[in-house]
């Protein structure tokens, strides 16, 4: 069961890692050899803390979310927690969908334990007794691992009535998607547990007041959730020294495309996109890179000294979003490209309101006659671009019709793609 060449981690072994430690070198398939590499000892240490402790270890830690958005987790927890409404939820977002995404899969695949655990120790501070896992359909390799983890987990009482003999009852129960990238986004992966159509619903009000079955909930990206074991096991202090001063600990970012090495690194939160790329060895002569993914942006070759931060990207206008860096070398047709990812969007749009709806397609439709034309750009396409590109950023209720434009403009901006 090698993971395909895509899947490689390529730093697997190091044990210098925080997060990719264990990858590759634990039996994924035995709780025994997990707490052999120091599972568990994150849950003892929650249980020393109490509810409260935990979460101010969290916050303290200056950890944020992975998933793409970077909202304080700590500060989210203290939400959930401080609602009276009963019962909480915890929901693990474990549907990566976005294009070039796929450190979550590494982590499930590899170490499904420290998902579980991370689990218990977000469900027992927020006060959730129930966990759901919402996995991406496509990844049949990290269901089979999760759902023996989780049998294993069950049966020798780190799950259940009595987690670890201490009075606190949690489970976890796996919902697995259907294919659609929408179920990614918070709410409308409510909607899919629930049994609804995968739509997003309106916010406020957010989900840590009302979310999964009107209740208050904690939703985390599965590599957020992560970070909590070493955040307990070192301390908020010795974590928060990981880093830059706002993006603390370390960092998963998925490489992909033009490079010799295609696969997830681990990084400390400061590491510029060249020391990456230097890592994972660019192949050819680089024409661009987009990070963050099909709903971040476009950078140019001179640009390899942007810090790997969300304040750093920020500022150069551009995104980390869920860690994703794609190369791509001077044979690639950025008008193909950029086709390619109209389409994606148009095909993923839930169709629930207007701007996105209709903008994914018109979007489409201009680039497509670009690229008819064999790329080269009518001033008018470009305008259309433009209005409908801001139509969509500005008036979707979701980010799926909020950043479908971003990549578009970013080439045709940074990259001059059609000059
Ligand atoms: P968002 O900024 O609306 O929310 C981020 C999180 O913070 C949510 O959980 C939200 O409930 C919470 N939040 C925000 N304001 C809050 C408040 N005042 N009180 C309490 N909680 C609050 O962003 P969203 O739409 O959830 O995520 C967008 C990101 O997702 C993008 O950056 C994109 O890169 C990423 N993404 C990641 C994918 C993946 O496969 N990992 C797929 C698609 C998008
Ligand atoms: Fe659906 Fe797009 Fe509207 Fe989001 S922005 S709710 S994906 S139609």
């Amino acid at each position: 069961e090698e993971p395909p060449a895509a899947m490689a981690v390529p730093q697997a072994g190091d044990p210098s890692l925080t997060l990719l430690g264990r990858v590759g070198v634990v039996d994924p398939a035995s709780l025994d050899d997990y707490r052999a590499h120091g599972g568990y000892t994150a849950l003892r240490r929650a249980f020393e803390l109490g509810p409260a402790g935990v979460i101010r270890e969290v916050t303290d830690s200056g950890l944020v979310g992975r998933g793409g958005a970077a909202f304080p987790t700590g500060r989210k927890w203290q939400a959930t927690a401080s609602q009276p409404d009963r019962p909480h939820y915890l929901v693990c977002n474990a549907d990566e969908s976005e294009p070039g995404t796929f450190k979550d899969r590494v982590l499930m695949e590899g170490d499904p334990f420290s998902l579980i655990e991370a689990m218990t120790i977000a469900g027992y501070a927020t006060g959730a007794h129930q966990g759901y896992l919402y996995l991406r359909g496509e990844y049949p390799r990290a269901l089979r691992r999760l759902e023996h983890a989780l049998a294993q987990a069950r049966a020798r009482g780190l799950l259940g009535d009595d987690v670890l003999g201490q009075g606190y009852a949690f489970d976890i129960e796996i919902r697995r998607g259907a294919g659609a990238y929408i179920c990614g986004e918070e709410t409308a992966l409510f909607n899919s547990i629930e049994g609804y159509r995968g739509e997003p619903r309106s916010k406020p009000p957010f989900p840590v007041e009302k979310g999964l079955f009107g209740k208050p909930t904690v939703e985390n990206n599965v590599e957020t959730l992560v970070n909590v074991l070493p955040i307990l096991t070192m301390g908020a202090p010795a974590y928060a020294a990981i880093g830059t001063g706002r993006s603390t600990g370390p960092k998963l970012f998925c490489v992909s495309g033009s490079v010799d090495r295609p696969g997830v690194y681990e990084l400390p939160f400061g590491a510029t996109l060249g020391d990456l790329l230097t890592l994972a060895g660019v192949r050819g002569r680089l024409r661009a890179v987009l990070l963050g993914g099909a709903a971040g942006g476009f950078v140019r070759p001179d640009e390899l000294g942007i810090p790997l931060t969300f304040e750093g990207t920020r500022e150069a206008g551009t995104t980390l979003g869920s860690g994703v860096v794609m190369a791509f070398d001077d044979t690639v047709p950025l008008p193909r490209l950029l086709l390619r990812i109209a389409e994606f969007f148009r095909d993923e749009s839930c169709g629930q309101c207007v701007p996105c709806r209709v903008g994914t397609v018109r979007q489409e439709e201009a680039l497509h006659r670009i690229a008819e034309r064999t790329g080269a750009a009518a001033a008018d396409d470009i305008a259309l671009l433009r209005e409908v590109g801001r139509a969509m950023r500005d008036a979707s209720i979701c980010g799926l019709g909020q950043t479908a434009w971003n990549a578009v403009e970013s080439a045709i901006d940074r990259l001059g793609a059609y000059e």
